[in-house]
């Protein structure tokens, strides 16, 4: 797990979008995995403005959002697939139709998990992932208790994830939906490269537990220590209680430059 912290979204925005630029240079039929959250508009932000200045497109690349609300009206702004195309993809040059999430108004659930895990091992599974992590260590939405092995399904909020996520519905934590669709964390697992965003010091503690705690269902995030290729980037609010800070630190200052995350 490479970790880097950086002095604000700005460039943690830039980094990423390094990263993702060189992916598509090299394969412009890149996967992408696209998240939802604060903690990527960022990176959404400078990839807007490079597509426009025409220094990366999305023209051939396919995109998997990593979740959904059950139940939301299809046109209901926070529905995740709403909010993907209004903070991303409708500001790039993604073809109709390229990007898709799980399917939250589905009268069959577990068909369409299914469905949706055989549409990304089809599209040749996911090169680039990017993901937040909530206050209590979920990752999309596999809350604590998880299976590290799960696939996606459906999955019960909890409490203190519909709290945080109320902001986005005027405040009014019952009018958030209680269930999810969610990628497993075994699907997660198996994108070739992970970046994770956190920023704020409320999201210290997950990211302590992230990095440096034992891999524990009760905080979802560490089964990432099992995975090859993670790049953790983080603001110093974010990364104020880990230990080794000072040696993430000056492990990227002394990366050289071509070699990116
Ligand atoms: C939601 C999403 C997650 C996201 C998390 C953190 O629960 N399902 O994918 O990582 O919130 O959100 P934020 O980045 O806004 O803090």
């Amino acid at each position: 797990m490479e970790v880097v912290i950086l002095a604000n979204a700005k460039e943690i925005g830039a980094v990423a979008a390094d990263a993702i630029g060189a992916l598509l240079d090299r394969q412009p039929d890149a996967v992408i995995g696209l998240a939802t959250g604060s903690s990527p508009l960022m990176i959404y932000d400078e990839l807007a403005l490079r597509c426009a200045a025409g220094l990366v497109s999305f023209s051939r690349a396919r995109g998997f959002t990593l979740d959904e609300y059950v139940g939301l009206p299809a046109d209901h702004p926070e529905r995740y697939h709403n909010v993907i195309d209004r903070v991303f993809v409708s500001r790039v040059d993604f073809a109709p139709g390229a990007v898709r999430g799980p399917d939250g108004l589905a009268a069959d659930i577990p068909a369409a998990c299914a469905a949706y895990e055989d549409a990304i091992r089809q599209a040749g599974g996911i090169d680039l992932q990017i993901l937040g992590i909530g206050t209590d260590g979920h990752i999309a939405f596999n809350e604590p208790g998880s299976s590290l092995a799960s696939r996606t399904r459906i999955k019960t909020l909890t409490r203190q994830t519909r709290i945080d996520n109320a902001r986005f519905f005027g405040g009014d934590v019952d009018a958030v939906p209680t269930h999810c669709l969610t990628q497993g964390l075994a699907t997660i697992m198996e994108a070739r490269h992970v970046v994770l965003v956190a920023t704020g010091s409320h999201k210290a503690e997950a990211v302590h537990h992230l990095v440096e705690g034992p891999v524990s269902a009760m905080w979802p995030a560490t089964i990432l220590q099992h995975h090859p290729h993670v790049t953790v980037l983080l603001d110093d609010a974010a990364a104020q209680r880990l230990q080794l800070a000072g040696y993430y630190r000056e492990t990227y200052r002394a990366k050289p430059d071509w070699q990116g995350i």
